[in-house]
C-alpha cells in the first residue's frame, strides 16, 4: 500500500499538505523541500514572502477564507 497524502484546508490559513510529495512550478522546476519534512504549508492569501510556501503572513493580513467540507448526508 502506497503512503497516504493528506490536504487539510486550514481556517484563514495555508493548505497544509502531508505525505510524500513533490512540487513543482509552472516550468516544471522542483522546489526543494527540507529532508525530513512531513508537512508542508501551501500559502493561500498571495502574502507570503516564501511562495509558494506559507511563512505565516495571513496571521497579519486578515486573510479571510470560508470554504467548508459538505458533510454527507
Ligand atoms: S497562507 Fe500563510 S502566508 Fe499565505
Amino acid at each position: 500500500m502506497e503512503p497516504q497524502v493528506t490536504i487539510k484546508v486550514r481556517e484563514n490559513g495555508p493548505l497544509l499538505i502531508t505525505g510524500p510529495v513533490k512540487l513543482f512550478d509552472h516550468l516544471g522546476n522542483e522546489f526543494t523541500i527540507p529532508a525530513g519534512k512531513e508537512t508542508i504549508g501551501l500559502c493561500r492569501c498571495g502574502q507570503s514572502k516564501n511562495r509558494p510556501f506559507c511563512d505565516g503572513a495571513h496571521k497579519q493580513c486578515g486573510f479571510l477564507a470560508a470554504e467548508i467540507a459538505v458533510k454527507p448526508s
